[in-house]
């Protein structure tokens, strides 16, 4: 009852399926603005729908890499940084290919952890560098 009442002084007098749309709207947009991660970091693990996988970033471990990315970002207090596992990326002769969105920064031969610091203590300068070393192999802009 109290939310009828609450849309009926808000909104006027509103008929009961007026007041199932409006909380239903209002439930949707709720939803709809949840928070993005300031920057998502996306490591290929060579998955791919159709074709024969080449495998070249799952072979050379990428996986691994995932736990140590996780952990240094929440050491470093970075919880708006989301990281997942990718398909291949079409750039397997570089891999692992490492992706950070929305800077659009690419980065290959990601196969150590030292490799993972530098790029995240660049992430970390407002605005995030895009390293200029020989781990960077695109930068579209
Ligand atoms: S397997 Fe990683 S880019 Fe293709």
């Amino acid at each position: 009852m109290l939310p009828l009442r609450g849309l009926n002084s808000r909104y006027g007098t509103v008929s009961p399926a007026t007041t199932l749309r409006i909380l239903f709207l209002q439930t949707s947009r709720n939803s709809l603005l949840m928070d993005k991660p300031k920057h998502h970091i996306l490591l290929c693990a060579s998955f791919r729908a159709q074709g024969t996988p080449q495998e070249i970033c799952h072979k050379k471990e990428s996986l691994s890499l995932i736990p140590y990315i996780e952990s240094e970002l929440a050491d470093c207090g970075m919880t708006d940084v989301t990281v997942s596992a990718t398909g291949c990326l079409n750039l397997c002769e570089k891999g692992p290919v490492l992706v950070i969105y929305p800077e659009n920064f690419w980065y290959g031969e990601i196969d150590r952890e030292d490799k993972i610091d530098e790029i995240l203590d660049a992430l970390e300068d407002d605005p995030p560098l895009a390293l200029k070393t020989e781990l960077s192999f695109h930068q579209y802009s």
